[in-house]
């Protein structure tokens, strides 16, 4: 497909800036944490305010359109029927529609991972408490140090009864990307469900529902997506998501929601069926701005795919990696292509020195993050390779200058 010269795609590549005109940040490695928006997205959100503020209401024909493109877009990204698929407001609000609305049996097993961002765990916790449901605790970080072992214990686990397993697709702290197809055939063996936070792994890691057997997914905006906060997307299948209670349903979660606007009297009725699907979670006016960004940012990444994205992040952690452990740093970087994320963390012999380093960096001009003390660079589409040369030069200074001062 050509690409015309003012279709924002067609400066989209990786490698470049082009697209990042005002980003300041010398070297930007903080996708993991939020994306500067591209000038496609800053366009888009504009246009749309814009759009607005000459129409009105006359926008919300085209607004109901625009999100039901975006979702079918969100879709392709994971294999999923656009049927399944719901836009929601962060990742929170997807583990929210589960925890709250699984028809819990009282004693019932759910499966955390100590390790994990506790998006993926407050909302079970709360499930927990109401329900008098079990929590069953894993370490995430076991799968990244000896994953065959790993995936024994969490067979034990599944065998002995878990209701429901709930991970990440990549943890955010050390980017270990989980083993998810084996995972979620594994659930499928043992009869649970299998629910993933997708937020550090969709834009820069393939995720497909079907081949992990993923029975629900949630994911925000913010990060690899590249698009503002303020939205994200919640899938469900097709078989749990008819067995989900409404427990978070609202006026927008029935069929036909706006029939009593725009027909004729007598439409006004409460009993409508409510969405038996993952829709039954959009219950309320959505963020439209961050939708129209959303669309963008998705479509700069559809442009250029996602295995390349993926190849390209890893050229640069390729680039970058050996002269971090030449420098003293021990990388938590899998081995295996199938275990790497769009996250490279480091760590030094001192595991509290990792928010003195990134600080140290950011004087630099390189803005990183320090989870639970690791130094995390995540860069994305738009980063260049020459970015690994920067970043030395800039612990060498630091290092010259006898290192970052703690805290
Ligand atoms: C793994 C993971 N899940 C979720 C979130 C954020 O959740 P939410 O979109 O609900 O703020 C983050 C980071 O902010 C994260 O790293």
């Amino acid at each position: 497909m050509s690409k015309s010269a003012g279709d924002p795609s067609a400066q989209a590549r990786p490698g470049s800036r082009a697209l990042f005109p005002e980003l300041e940040t010398r070297v930007y490695a903080n996708h993991a944490s939020l994306s500067p928006p591209s000038q496609a997205v800053i366009d888009a959100v504009s246009a749309c305010l814009s759009q607005y503020a000459r129409d009105g209401m006359g926008c919300y024909a085209i607004e109901v359109e625009r999100r039901e493109r975006l979702r079918a877009r969100l879709a392709g990204l994971i294999g999923a029927p656009v049927r399944d698929l719901a836009l929601v407001a962060n990742t929170t609000a997807g583990v929210l529609a589960v925890a709250l609305g699984i028809p819990w049996r009282r004693c019932d097993r759910i499966l955390l991972f100590d390790g994990e961002f506790p998006t993926n765990i407050t909302p079970w916790q709360q499930a927990a408490r109401r329900e008098g449901l079990e929590l069953v605790w894993m370490s995430a970080d076991d799968f990244r140090t000896d994953r065959a072992g790993a995936l024994e214990k969490l067979e034990d686990h599944l065998r002995a009864g878990i209701r429901l397993v709930a991970v990440s697709a990549v943890q955010f702290t050390t980017g270990q990307r989980m083993p998810l197809e084996a995972i979620g055939a594994m659930c499928r063996r043992h009869g649970s469900e299998l629910f993933v936070d997708a937020i550090q792994a969709m834009g820069v890691v393939p995720v497909d529902v079907e081949a992990c057997a993923i029975d629900y997914l949630t994911c925000g905006s913010h990060k690899w997506l590249m698009g503002p906060e303020g939205t994200g997307c919640f899938y469900a299948g097709e078989a749990v998501a008819a067995r989900l209670e409404p427990n978070v349903a609202g006026w927008l979660s029935h069929e036909d929601p706006f029939a009593f606007l725009t027909r004729a009297p007598n439409e006004l009725r409460y009993d409508r069926p409510l969405a038996q699907s993952a829709r039954m979670v959009e219950s309320g006016t959505p963020h439209t701005l961050a939708t129209a960004g959303l669309e963008a940012s998705v479509g700069l990444i559809e442009s250029i795919g996602v295995e390349p994205i993926f190849e390209h992040v890893q050229a640069w952690h390729d680039a970058l990696e050996p002269g971090l452990v030449e420098r003293g740093f021990t990388s938590a970087r899998m081995a295996d292509a199938e275990g790497r994320s769009g996250i490279l963390s480091v760590r030094t012999s001192d595991p509290a020195a990792g928010p003195a380093w990134s600080r140290a960096l950011a004087e630099h001009g390189i803005a990183s993050a320090s989870p639970d003390g690791w130094l995390r660079l995540s860069p994305h589409w738009p980063n260049g390779l020459d970015d690994a040369e920067n970043v030395l030069k800039a612990i060498d200074e630091i290092l010259a200058g006898g290192g970052p001062s703690p805290g």
